[in-house]
C-alpha cells in the first residue's frame, strides 16, 4: 500500500532492531523501500541491505556533508556501485548551507559531478537541498537531468511547480505535519497528487506526535493522512497515487 521512496535504515540507531523492523514493515503495507546512501560507506550498506531485502532498493551517492570526501577515485567507486543489482537512483545529492559541513565551493563541484554522472548512467537523482533553494534550482537546471525527486522539499510553491515542470517529482515527509509548516502545506495544496512522493527520511524528522522520536516507515500513514487533509481526498488515493508516482520514478521493473 505504502512506497517508503527516502529512508536510511542502515543508520545505527536501528542497530538493535533492525531486522524486526523490517520484517514487521513488509508485513504491514509498506511495500517498497528505498534505502539511501548518504557517503560512500552508507551507499554500500544501502546495497548491502537491499540485497538481503527483497521489497528494499537502494540509493547510491554523496551528501553535501560528505562532499569534502568526494575524489575521482571514489567517483569511480560510485559508479561501480550503481552498476548492482537494485540500485534504483542516485543520492542524496545537493547543497546544504545550513550546516555548511562542507565548504560552499566543495559542495557546487561535486554536486555538479554527481549529476553528470547520473544522467551518464541515466538514473533519477535524489535531491537534498537545505538552505540553498535558488542555487540548487539553477545547477540542476544548467545540468541535463530531468529525472528524479527534491526530498524534504522546503522551497516555495512556485519553485516546486517550476521543478515539477522541468520533469521532476517533490517528497513530502513528516514536515508536513509540524505546527510551523504552513508554507509546506501550501505547496501541497498547490502540486498534483500524481507528482509527489512519500517518505519518512527515517530515522529523521519524524511526525507529530511523534516529533523527536526516532521515525520509521511505519509513520507514512500519518504523512499520507495530513496529505489527505489538506487536499481534501481519502488517505487511499494518496497512497495509491504516491505509490504508482514512486514505482514509475524509480524503476523498479527493470531491477
Ligand atoms: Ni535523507
Amino acid at each position: 500500500m505504502f512506497f517508503e521512496s527516502h529512508a536510511h535504515y542502515d543508520d545505527p540507531r536501528f542497530d538493535k532492531d533492525r531486522e524486526e523492523l523490517l520484517a514487521s514493515l513488509q508485513e504491514n503495507g509498506v511495500d517498497y523501500i528505498i534505502n539511501v546512501g548518504a557517503d560512500m560507506e552508507s551507499s554500500e550498506a544501502s546495497v548491502k541491505l537491499a540485497e538481503n531485502h527483497s521489497f528494499v532498493y537502494a540509493a547510491a551517492g554523496v551528501h553535501p556533508h560528505a562532499a569534502g570526501t568526494l575524489n575521482d577515485e571514489n567517483l569511480k567507486a560510485l559508479e561501480d556501485i550503481c552498476f548492482r543489482p537494485k540500485v534504483a537512483a542516485f543520492g542524496e545529492i545537493g547543497l546544504d548551507f545550513y550546516y555548511d559541513h562542507s565548504p560552499r565551493d566543495v559542495q557546487r563541484y561535486w554536486f555538479e559531478r554527481q549529476l553528470e554522472l547520473a544522467e551518464r548512467l541515466n538514473m533519477p537523482v535524489i535531491i537534498h537541498s537545505r538552505e540553498a533553494a535558488a542555487e540548487t534550482f539553477d545547477i540542476i537546471k544548467i545540468s541535463n537531468v530531468r529525472n528524479g525527486v527534491i526530498h524534504c522539499y522546503s522551497g516555495s510553491a512556485s519553485m516546486a511547480l517550476d521543478y515539477i515542470k522541468m520533469g521532476f517529482c517533490i517528497g513530502i515527509g513528516g514536515v508536513v505535519t509540524f505546527e510551523n509548516a504552513r508554507k509546506l502545506r501550501e505547496v501541497v495544496k498547490a502540486i498534483p497528487l500524481e507528482r509527489i512522493l512519500l517518505e519518512t527520511d527515517a530515522p529523521y524528522l519524524a511526525p507529530v506526535p511523534h516529533r523527536g522520536e526516532r521515525n520509521n516507515s511505519y509513520y507514512l500513514k500519518i504523512i499520507a493522512a495530513k496529505i489527505a487533509e489538506i487536499k481534501e481526498i481519502s488517505i487511499e488515493e494518496v497512497a495509491k497515487t504516491t505509490f504508482a508516482n514512486a514505482y514509475k520514478l524509480l524503476s523498479i521493473d527493470n531491477k
